[in-house]
C-alpha cells in the first residue's frame, strides 16, 4: 500500500510552500517541493548553456539531474552538482526560467519518477502545479490555492526582501503574471485544479487562518 499523500497546488506568491512546510512539521511527513525540482532543472540548463527552446536537451539535463536535498537543523539545503544553490535558485530569474522549461512534456517526464519517490512513510505533502492532477492523482486529500495576483505580488515582494533581494513591487507583479500566464495556458499539465480539489481561497487571511483552513479539511478526510 501506499503513503498518504497531501497535494498543495497553486499559483506562484500563493503561500503553499509555507503552508507546506508547517504541515510537513506538524505531521512530520516528508515535504517535495516540486518547483524546486524545475528550478534546478533551469538553473542547471543556464550553467551548461543549454538553450531554452531545445526540449531534448532540456529533458536530457532533467533526466541527469545531479540534486541533493539536505536537512540541516531547521532548514533544507539544495546542492546542484555539489554547489550550494539554496538561495540562488530562487531567484526571479531562475524561476522565470523554470516555467519555460516546465512547458515541455518531455521535461516533465523526466522528473516525474524522482517527485513519486519521494511519497514514502510517514507520508507526503506535495507543493506544485500539477500534484493533484497528473503526479498523485490518488491522492485523498488535494487543496489548490488562489490569491488574487497583487496579493501574492505583495507576499512574493516580502519574502525576496525578507531575503536581503533587492525588488519592486511593479516588477513582481509584472512577473508573477507572466508566469501565471504560461502555466495556465500551455499544453501539458496546466496549471487547474484538479477535479476532486478543494479550492482555498487566501486572499486577505494571514497564515493562520489558511493552515486552520487546511487542517480542518485533513480533519474532515481523516
Ligand atoms: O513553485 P515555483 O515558483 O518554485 O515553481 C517554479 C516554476 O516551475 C513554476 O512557474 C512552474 O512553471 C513550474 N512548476 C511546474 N510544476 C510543478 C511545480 C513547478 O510546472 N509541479
Amino acid at each position: 500500500t501506499k503513503a498518504p499523500v497531501i497535494t498543495l497546488d497553486g499559483p506562484g506568491g500563493v503561500g503553499k510552500g509555507t503552508i507546506s512546510g508547517l504541515l510537513a512539521k506538524r505531521f512530520n511527513w516528508h515535504y517535495l517541493d516540486s518547483g524546486a525540482l524545475y528550478r534546478l532543472a533551469a538553473l542547471a540548463a543556464m550553467n551548461h548553456g543549454v538553450d531554452f527552446s531545445n526540449e531534448s536537451a532540456l529533458s536530457v539535463i532533467a533526466e541527469h539531474l545531479d540534486i541533493q536535498f539536505k536537512q540541516q537543523e531547521d532548514a533544507v539545503v539544495i546542492l546542484l552538482e555539489g554547489d550550494d544553490v539554496t538561495r540562488q535558485i530562487r531567484s526571479e530569474e531562475v524561476g522565470s526560467n523554470a516555467s519555460r522549461v516546465a512547458a515541455f512534456s518531455r521535461v516533465r517526464d523526466a522528473l516525474l519518477k524522482r517527485q513519486r519517490a519521494f511519497r514514502t512513510e510517514p507520508g507526503l505533502i506535495a507543493d506544485g502545479r500539477d500534484m493533484g492532477t497528473v503526479v498523485f492523482p490518488d491522492a485523498p486529500l488535494k487543496v489548490f490555492m488562489t490569491a488574487s495576483a497583487e496579493e501574492r505580488a505583495h507576499r512574493r515582494l516580502k519574502q525576496l526582501q525578507d531575503g536581503g533581494v533587492v525588488a519592486t513591487y511593479e516588477k513582481v507583479l509584472q512577473d508573477i503574471e507572466e508566469r501565471d500566464d504560461r502555466d495556465r495556458n500551455r499544453s501539458v499539465a496546466p496549471l487547474v485544479p484538479a477535479e476532486d480539489a478543494v479550492v482555498v481561497d487566501t486572499t486577505d487571511k494571514n497564515i493562520d487562518a489558511v493552515l486552520d483552513e487546511v487542517l480542518s479539511l485533513v480533519a474532515d478526510r481523516g
